[in-house]
């Protein structure tokens, strides 16, 4: 077999191994990493894994080896061990996650350094969008390592593509409602004020998106952002908020999205 082709087998084994790393983290005594995290990780790779291979197909680029990159993107976003704090710090894994890659591609998928390589960048250089290289910037005062090949940026559209819908909206303002977590500073806890910076960062996502595959796939997604931020104008708490968007999500055709 040759060693510098990505096979099916080969994506099937790091699905695999993509698992049982996650599982590993939650088996940890004391860890935070449970069965509904391991769950939407997975999840969410299996998505993004999908838009890489539409991205791919659309744009001549190498599939397989962009779905290879995809299923092992975030690898170490449940990585809990090498942390001091012992919580998941999700600021770091696309650096995490290019050796954790790295070393799969080779030990358990047998391919050649170049393929290895070749992955290992991609996910490192997946993480680069606004709101992320803001946080870099403000925190680290650092900047996070940018796409430069075409499979690296259509590792990085496929991935913010998965952002890019009512849930994802969701999940930042209900992360920057939360005193103590990374965003809740720039809102004060102010609704409103959330929903809005979410939009903007949303906003902002969307724009990174490089191929025209890309941007149709996100175009409907944003659509259905939109249009879930219009009913928004008149939620004033975080209660009111989590109901628009049950009641917002019960109405939308999520499997179209
Ligand atoms: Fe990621
Ligand atoms: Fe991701």
């Amino acid at each position: 077999m040759d060693r510098r082709v990505v096979t099916p087998d080969d994506l099937r084994r790091a699905r695999a191994v993509l698992a049982e790393t996650y599982e590993a983290e939650g088996a940890i005594p004391g860890s935070p990493v449970n069965h509904e995290l391991i769950q939407l990780n997975l999840q969410h790779t299996d998505r993004v894994q999908r838009a890489a291979q539409a991205i791919a197909e659309g744009e001549g680029l190498d599939a397989a080896l962009l779905e290879l990159a995809a299923v092992l993107h975030d690898v170490a976003k449940l990585d809990h061990r090498d942390t001091t704090s012992g919580g998941i710090d999700t600021w770091h894994h696309h650096h995490r996650g290019a050796s954790a890659a790295r070393k799969i591609v080779l030990a358990d998928l047998g391919k050649t350094g170049s393929v290895a390589d070749s992955i290992a960048a991609m996910v490192e250089r997946h993480s680069d969008i606004p709101f992320i290289r803001r946080y870099w910037q403000n925190v680290y005062a650092a900047l996070l390592p940018s796409p430069r090949t075409p499979e690296e940026f259509a590792l990085r559209d496929a991935d913010v593509i998965d952002m890019l819908w009512v849930g994802g909206l969701g999940k930042i303002v209900f992360f920057r409602q939360i005193p103590g977590s990374d965003f809740y500073s720039e809102d004060g806890g102010d609704i409103q004020k959330a929903i809005a910076s979410a939009r903007t960062s949303f906003i902002e996502a969307a724009e990174v998106l490089v191929f025209p595959t890309a941007r149709a796939l996100a175009a409907p997604r944003m659509a259905a952002a939109e249009a879930f931020c219009a009913e928004l104008t008149s939620v004033a708490s975080r209660d009111e908020f989590g109901e628009a968007y049950h009641g917002f999500l019960k109405r939308l055709d999520a499997s179209r999205l």
